[in-house]
């Protein structure tokens, strides 16, 4: 075969050169065709469109056809021709082709027809190359990018915390263990406990549930900080809206206020749904025609209009005095669900809530304490379709009060005593938030159960790919 540069699909498609020979890599998405001509929609991630390959069985004969079938990976070369066809404007008259790797259609399991979101779980090794599938990952992607754009042109230093952390920074105590030691015959303590400081650290370790322990060390240095990583919860929250794995962002800025907090968290998801309307169009649409045709306007209605700022007291008014009827109970002094969330928000405002000052029994115990002894300093936004997005707070820049409180809730001081060290030297007003990047790309991408917005999902009983 004649060797030429590969150009990605992307690029091909907005070639005018007509005439040239080109060369192109990518997998039988379709194959159509009668006697004399074969049409191959082929794919290579590059774009959401297929570009046209034609080829002339004349040429090529009809055996050598039969394996470029659904799922198979072929290497063209061709000549770059103006389409005949609709709604394409550039395609392939196909020289020379190579299979790279057939997909017998018997066993394959990616068919033409459309398949469920449900049955792409269970071939989550393939499902990246379907067309929703492929959407989203490159949306997932330029929603990392301008994440990263956004602090960095703000001034904000990435700041890497710890995966392995001894300490539990929610105080919810859902954290999967992390040891080396024998899980059958582990060393034990004079009580029959297991002694971990035997274990790989010496110490009792887990996977973080946060990293903002650590990033408030570097917001206390470095003045303005973001996190973007990996954290883990063994809740076992089976909704469409918990991940056991998943990524979060966590800005944390010295001298800070709740107020500059939520300006901070809306500048910040106005900027990302922009972006991905200014970046994603093509990928947006083909979701939206697909799986929710409103998405297009919800984006725009959420860049365009301020978010509502209500505190927790006021919203649990409202929602008492609604006449909706609730799965769970709402007053003074519970943790609100999801379809509480909504209801503020899809209901009543029509736009998003951002909640602030709720109680200090359902918070965690950093949050900075009102005077009034029963609330916190706490924002949580609230989007459609999701409920909270963002969970954050101004901190307990108090020693004496930080340290109450996690007396009070019966924490150990011992895994943490070096978070409380930065109360006693040098402390500041400083506050932050952290953004469920999964959550985030439900919202952008209109998707409904955060299973399919992560290429890997980790759920109870599904860890398999
Ligand atoms: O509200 P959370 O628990 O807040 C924190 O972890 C703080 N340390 C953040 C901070 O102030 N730096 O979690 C923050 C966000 C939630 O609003 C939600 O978007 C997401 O993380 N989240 C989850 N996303 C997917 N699956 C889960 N199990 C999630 N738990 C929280
Ligand atoms: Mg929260």
């Amino acid at each position: 075969m004649k060797q030429l540069k590969r150009i990605k699909i992307s690029e091909a498609l907005q070639l005018t050169s007509f005439g040239d020979e080109v060369n192109i890599k990518g997998w039988v998405r379709t194959r159509r065709g009668n006697k004399n001509v074969g049409f191959v929609a082929l794919n290579d991630g590059s774009t959401i469109k297929n570009i046209q390959i034609v080829i002339d069985i004349s040429r090529f004969g009809e055996e050598f056809l039969k394996p470029i079938t659904t799922g198979a990976c072929l290497n063209v070369n061709g000549t770059l021709v103006e389409s005949q066809g609709q709604g394409q404007s550039v395609e392939i008259q196909a020289t020379e082709i190579e299979i790279f790797g057939e997909a017998d259609p018997a066993v394959y399991p990616l068919q033409k027809k459309g398949h469920s979101l449900e049955f792409l779980r269970e071939i989550a090794h393939l499902r990246p190359r379907t067309n929703t599938f492929g959407a989203i990952f490159r949306m997932r992607h330029h929603m990392s990018y301008a994440i990263h754009k956004f602090f960095n042109d703000k001034g904000f230093y990435y700041f890497h915390t710890p995966i392995i952390t001894a300490s539990d920074a929610e105080g919810a105590g859902s954290m999967f263990g992390v040891t080396t030691l024998d899980a059958d015959n582990p060393p034990r303590d004079e009580q029959g406990k297991t002694d971990f400081s035997h274990d790989f650290f010496g110490m009792q370790t887990n996977l973080t549930v946060s990293g903002q322990l650590e990033g408030e060390l570097g917001a206390m240095a470095l003045g303005a900080i973001y996190t973007f990583g990996p954290t883990f919860r063994a809740e076992n929250s089976n909704t469409p809206r918990h991940l056991a794995e998943f990524w979060m962002i966590e800005p944390e800025v010295a001298f800070f206020d709740n107020n500059d907090n939520m300006d901070l968290a809306e500048e910040f998801l106005k900027y990302l749904i922009q972006y991905a309307l200014d970046h994603c169009m093509e990928d947006i649409e083909f979701l939206a025609k697909m799986y929710d045709n409103e998405l297009i306007d919800r984006l725009k209605f959420v860049v365009e209009n301020d978010f509502v700022r209500l505190t927790y007291t006021e919203g649990v008014k409202i929602l008492e005095e609604s006449a909706q009827k609730f799965e769970f109970p709402v007053y003074w002094g519970a943790d609100l669900q999801s379809e509480h969330e909504r209801y503020l928000v899809e209901k009543h405002f029509k736009r998003p809530v951002i909640l602030t000052d709720y109680p200090k029994e359902i918070k965690s115990f950093y949050m900075k304490q009102n005077d009034d002894g029963k609330t916190v300093r706490a924002m949580d936004v609230l989007f459609p379709k999701i409920g909270e997005i963002i969970g954050g707070s101004e901190r307990e820049a108090d020693y004496d009060k930080l340290l109450h409180r996690v007396e009070e809730t019966g924490m150990s001081k011992e895994p943490i005593w070096w978070y409380l060290e930065t109360r006693k030297f040098g402390t500041a007003p400083h506050a932050g938030f952290g953004l469920g990047f999964e959550r985030l790309m439900l919202f952008i991408t209109g998707m409904a159960n955060i299973r399919d917005v992560i290429p890997f999902p980790r759920t109870p009983n599904n860890a398999e790919f």
